[in-house]
């Protein structure tokens, strides 16, 4: 078993705060050394202070990256956003934007995005919208790309939308499930890094930053907010966790409803 030092544990919050903009507290220490133990074996060094070492260069840059971050997240996350989102589609302002685009601004493994897809395929039918998920973990996406999921994560899924918009996994797959070829072809995953200025990606109607706020420092969520508010058209929706708040961070979008904010017509 090896030690992570005070020293080390410092150079590591310093990377993934460079990395990420991500701030670890001094209670993150355990965290730190009981995710990256294993690597410390698969990379052969002996210690953590030789493994940060390794940080400098690409490939185990990003893996530190993946293993540092927090990826927890479900299908239908806070289900009053997806019962706002539905009401601004068919009868509010969201409706007749065409296409109606959204984004997924630390997507995850995929459910926060797959779930909106589902709800756009359901309340506009025939008609354009694109949703893509984006986030900084490389493992995550890839995983979000395979839409492939176990069963424990569908107790927020609407009444029918399993049905009509998953695979029941048999046999070997039993237990799990498949987002339909049809929804996961409509949802396009990229990596980006909110802590650095945006790729071209357009602009959106809505955008879901939720969850991913409460790893920054003020000053970053500053950033992240202002950058990602660039992207939002006017008159459109910004949804942040709940146990979120912009409060001293913008005041370019108004509160409406708990965690939804409107950017002005
Ligand atoms: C707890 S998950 C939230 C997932 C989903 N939005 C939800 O609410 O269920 C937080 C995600 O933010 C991502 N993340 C952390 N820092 C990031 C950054 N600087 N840029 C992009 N994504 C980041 C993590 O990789 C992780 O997948």
């Amino acid at each position: 078993m090896h030690r992570l030092s005070d020293t080390e544990f410092v150079q590591f919050q310093r990377f993934i705060f460079e990395a990420a903009g991500i701030t670890l507290t001094d209670a993150k220490k355990a965290l730190v050394s009981g995710r990256l133990a294993k690597r410390l074996h698969a990379c052969q060094v002996k210690s953590y202070g030789e493994y940060l070492s390794l940080l400098g260069s690409g490939l185990e840059r990003q893996t530190a990256v993946d293993l540092l971050t927090t990826n927890e997240t479900y299908f239908f996350r806070e289900p009053k956003h997806f019962q706002f989102l539905r009401k601004e589609i068919t009868g509010g302002s969201l409706r007749g934007a065409a296409p109606l685009r959204v984004w997924s601004a630390a997507s995850s493994t995929g459910e926060e995005p797959y779930s909106i897809a589902m709800l756009l395929s359901d309340c506009l039918p025939g008609q354009p919208w694109d949703v893509i998920g984006t986030d900084i973990s490389a493992r995550v996406l890839e995983r979000a790309r395979a839409g492939h999921y176990s069963m424990e994560r569908i107790s927020h899924f609407p009444p029918g939308y399993l049905q009509r918009f998953c695979l029941k996994g048999r046999d070997s797959q039993e237990g799990t499930l498949l987002v339909q070829r049809a929804v996961r072809d409509k949802v396009e995953f990229q990596r980006v890094n909110l802590n650095e200025p945006l790729p071209h990606l357009g602009t959106f109607d809505v955008i879901f930053l939720r969850n991913v706020l409460i790893y920054f420092s003020m000053e970053t969520k500053r950033k992240v907010v202002t950058r990602v508010l660039s992207l939002l058209k006017p008159g459109g929706y910004l949804f942040i966790g709940h146990s979120e708040s912009l409060i001293e961070v913008t005041d370019a979008v108004e509160l409406i409803s708990p965690a939804i904010y409107r950017k002005a017509p």
